[in-house]
């Protein structure tokens, strides 16, 4: 583990940088009980870009080639990334097999980890069904309470109609099948160039290619706009988006939701970021700047400075240690 401290380094003073540049960009809190000043240029999210929309899947390389050269420093943390995890085989998941039990004969498949499991059966290439039961966690987080009446049957459409794009990777158009479960590399990093071994500037989001604030927020924004929908197809998700396209070419958002008062902080700091970012032209701070994918990591956001964000989840004023508490849910994904 000899770069370790080197890398600890580099994102120190990447801290401090951004830290320096929110100073400038964003404006110090002048005096009590004032908000600080934002500078913003309000501009059309629409407007940089490209996209794909309605165009079928390219044949991307697929995680398992990625993490054969790659499983070193990727590997171990993305075996537990709820990423890769949000749909797997039930055989992946022997700590939920005694909650199942034998009352879900016909599951072969399970999606979601946190807060709640719903029970999945493959029906033939790209196609799930949903169970009318679920699991949901107990309160002692250990064990999982069942959902749902016994005799709950098996919605044969709404994984295709509903979810599809979200939790699974490479949906064609035509007829919303997916060719892979879960989510792969290729969601966020795109349709990765091989060649990109000899040039890192070749694959999004590597150490040359992660400055371009609107690319990332629409790459992340394309799962976590939870209350989008997609102008051309009317589905919740997003219509053959590539990451590195402009998401907002055809996926309508409802930007008033970043000041939702309903809405738990969980979401609404994400619909909060994604305005900054794509309506108001801040590009400050980015999804990048407080989360690590790999290692799913929240230890960065603590060196930025002050911003309006903060109050989503800490007081205006005073210390970060006390910390506002939030129950994500979501009526989309049913909890
Ligand atoms: C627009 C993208 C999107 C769509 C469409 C979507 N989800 Fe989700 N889903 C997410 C995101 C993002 C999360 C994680 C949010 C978080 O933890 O803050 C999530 C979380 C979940 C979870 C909770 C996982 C956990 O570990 O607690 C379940 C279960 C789930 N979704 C089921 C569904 C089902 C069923 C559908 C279809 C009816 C669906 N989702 C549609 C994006 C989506
Ligand atoms: C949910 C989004 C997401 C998925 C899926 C994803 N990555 Fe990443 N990856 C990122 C982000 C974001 C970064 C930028 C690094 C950072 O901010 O810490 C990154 C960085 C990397 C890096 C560079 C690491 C470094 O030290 O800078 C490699 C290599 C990588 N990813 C490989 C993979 C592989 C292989 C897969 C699939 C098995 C994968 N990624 C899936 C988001 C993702
Ligand atoms: C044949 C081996 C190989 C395959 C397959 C491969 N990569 Fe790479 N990748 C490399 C090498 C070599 C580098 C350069 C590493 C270096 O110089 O530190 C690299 C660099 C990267 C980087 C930039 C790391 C940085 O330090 O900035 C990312 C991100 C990345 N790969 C992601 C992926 C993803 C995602 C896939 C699958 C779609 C993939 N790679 C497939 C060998 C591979
Ligand atoms: C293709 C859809 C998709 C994309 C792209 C995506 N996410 Fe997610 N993300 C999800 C889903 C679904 C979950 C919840 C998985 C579950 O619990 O089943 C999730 C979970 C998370 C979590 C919670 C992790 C945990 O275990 O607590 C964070 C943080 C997160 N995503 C950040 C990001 C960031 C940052 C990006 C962009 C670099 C990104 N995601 C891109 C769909 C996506
Ligand atoms: C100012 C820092 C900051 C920014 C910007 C930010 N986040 Fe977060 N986010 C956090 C912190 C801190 C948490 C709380 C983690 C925890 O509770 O352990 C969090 C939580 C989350 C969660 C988990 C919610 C849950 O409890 O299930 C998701 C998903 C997420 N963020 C996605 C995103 C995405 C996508 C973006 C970009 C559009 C983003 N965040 C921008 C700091 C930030
Ligand atoms: C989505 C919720 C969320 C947002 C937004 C958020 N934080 Fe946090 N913050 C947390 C959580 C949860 C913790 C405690 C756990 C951790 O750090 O992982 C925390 C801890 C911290 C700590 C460490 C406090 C201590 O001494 O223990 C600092 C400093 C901090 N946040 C600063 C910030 C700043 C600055 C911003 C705005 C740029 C911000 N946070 C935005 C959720 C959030």
């Amino acid at each position: 583990m000899s770069g370790h401290g080197d890398r600890q380094l580099k994102l120190s003073l990447a801290g401090a940088i951004l830290a320096l540049v929110a100073v400038l960009w964003i404006g110090v809190p002048t005096g009590k009980g004032q908000e600080p000043m934002a500078v913003t240029t309000r501009r059309d999210p629409a407007k940089w870009g490209g996209n794909h929309i309605g165009e079928s899947v390219p044949e991307y390389v697929q995680g398992d080639e990625c993490l054969f050269c790659h499983r070193n420093e990727i590997g171990p943390s993305w075996a537990k990334d709820s990423h890769a995890l949000t749909v797997r085989y039930r055989e992946a998941a022997p700590e939920i097999e005694p909650f199942l039990k034998d009352r879900a004969g016909e599951v072969t498949h399970l999606l979601g980890s946190r807060h709640l499991v719903r029970l999945l059966r493959k029906d033939g290439y790209g196609r799930f069904s949903i169970s009318g039961k679920t699991l949901v966690r107990g309160e002692d987080q250990k064990s999982w309470i069942w959902r749902g009446a016994d005799k709950a049957g098996w919605d044969e459409r709404l994984f295709a109609s509903s979810c599809v794009g979200c939790h699974s990777t490479g949906v064609d158009p035509a007829d919303f099948t997916f060719s892979g479960f879960g989510l792969d590399c290729y969601t966020c990093h795109g349709n990765v160039d091989l060649a990109h071994t000899k040039d890192k500037s070749l694959v999004l989001l590597s150490k040359k290619r992660r400055g371009d604030a609107q690319v990332i927020t629409s790459l992340c924004a394309q799962c976590h706009l939870r209350g989008g929908e997609s102008r051309s197809t009317g589905r919740p998700f997003p219509n053959s988006f590539i990451a590195g396209d402009n998401l907002f070419q055809d996926f309508k958002v409802d930007f008033a939701r970043a000041d939702d008062a309903q809405l738990n902080a969980g979401d609404r700091h994400i619909w909060r970021n994604v305005r900054e970012v794509a309506v108001n032209g801040d590009e400050t701070i980015t999804c990048l700047s407080c989360h690590q994918v790999h290692g799913d990591s929240v230890q960065r956001h603590r060196r930025l400075l002050r911003a309006p964000i903060c109050t989503e989840c800490h007081a205006a004023e005073g210390s970060f240690r006390e910390v506002r508490r939030y129950t994500v849910q979501s009526e989309l994904c049913g909890y």
